[in-house]
């Protein structure tokens, strides 16, 4: 049995524990060879390769990034009528390279691809990754409780810092489609004011509230999602670049509601976007501890032949899906539980 390993879309940390895993008990167990592919789907479309032996994944456990190297590369994306297709290049290498079965650790566009290439008869088993956490089949993707922490960090120092200038403080986490980051690390990291894409926010509203906390009590902090949109201005912000997926680069929320801050209320406010410093560096115990387990039974998946299948969290348990699941609709975070966390303008 020949294995090909794949990382794409955007990394997080944990891909190398989920491919170390694999690794390890693929040859251990079962006598498996792997291959690496580079760089996502650019890997198998140009039949780019590197070794993946039990050498390649010693001591990559704890770092960050992936060892494979990622891209958006979208293998479906300028297929033109006449010219042989990505599908096609992809099955020729997969079969040139005789690999059997591709494990596709991704998210939902590179899933989306994996399922695609399912139905031309390739053999695929995916691993769920992002760090937003925001893919329905999964309660959890590794690299998530990372971000989490990497931001809750991030505030707690922004508070006293805060303080001691009287400024408000704007913190711009990640979070496209849901606010899970924004929620989790400002809950966590006692902020004021937590903005996410699933509740449009009002800017009038929330220099209101500065205004008043800045009366009453110490100076604000205020989390805000990329993807957060404000009622009263355009919005989720964004600049002119599309990813070969069609996505927006976000950018740009929380720099525009500091600026409306000091406008709206004349206080001093400041904005601080963390951006990929939570994608970057090494995974925590939890994340360590999910992504290997992902990586064991994704191997296990291989080894039962079930070929389509996607490995998922529910509850304490890993459970096997079909890969479709990673397509439905993003998880979001229930207004309910937004609302009981009390904390915005609370
Ligand atoms: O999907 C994960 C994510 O980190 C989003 O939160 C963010 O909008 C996007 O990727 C940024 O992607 P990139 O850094 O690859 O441009």
């Amino acid at each position: 049995m020949r294995v090909g390993v794949l990382t794409g879309g955007g990394d997080c940390p944990g891909l190398n524990a989920v491919i170390r895993a694999a690794v390890r008990k693929g040859i251990q167990e079962y006598g498996f060879e792997f291959i690496g592919f580079r760089d996502g789907w650019r890997g198998p479309l140009q039949g780019d390769t590197i070794p993946l032996d039990t050498q390649a994944v010693r001591g990559i456990l704890p770092r960050g990034g992936t060892i494979l190297g990622t891209s958006r590369t979208n293998p479906f994306k300028d297929d033109e009528v006449g010219v042989r297709s990505g599908a096609e290049r992809i099955k020729d290498n997969l079969s040139g390279l005789g690999v059997d079965t591709l494990i596709v650790i991704g998210g939902e566009d590179t899933l989306g691809v994996a399922a695609k290439l399912l139905q031309e008869g390739v053999s695929v088993i995916g691993v769920p990754k992002t760090i937003d956490n925001d893919l329905s089949a999964t309660d959890y993707t590794f690299g998530f409780d990372t971000a989490v922490n990497i931001a809750m960090e991030a505030i707690d120092r922004l508070h006293t810092t805060a303080e001691s200038h009287h400024r408000a403080l704007i913190v711009e986490v990640m979070g496209r489609h849901a606010g899970w980051i924004a929620l989790h690390a400002g809950i966590a990291g006692g902020a004021n004011v937590i903005l996410i894409p699933e509740k449009p926010f009002s800017i009038k509203e929330v220099c209101a509230y500065v205004e008043h906390r800045f009366k009453t009590r110490y100076a604000p902090i205020v989390v805000v999602a990329e993807g957060a949109h404000p009622t009263d201005a355009e919005g989720p912000m964004s600049d002119w670049r599309r990813d070969s997926f069609g996505h927006a680069r976000l950018a740009g929320v929380g720099p525009m509601l500091a600026d409306e801050i000091e406008k709206q209320t004349g206080k001093e406010a400041r904005c601080a976007v963390l951006g990929h410093i939570q994608r970057g560096g090494t995974p925590t115990a939890f994340d360590r501890v999910l992504a290997t387990r992902f990586g064991l039974h994704a191997i296990e998946a291989v080894k039962d032949g079930a070929t389509g299948a996607m490995v998922a969290l529910r509850g304490t348990d890993i459970v096997r899906l079909p890969l479709t699941e990673a397509l439905r609709e993003p998880k979001l975070v229930p207004i309910e539980r937004y609302t009981e966390a009390e904390i915005f303008f609370g």
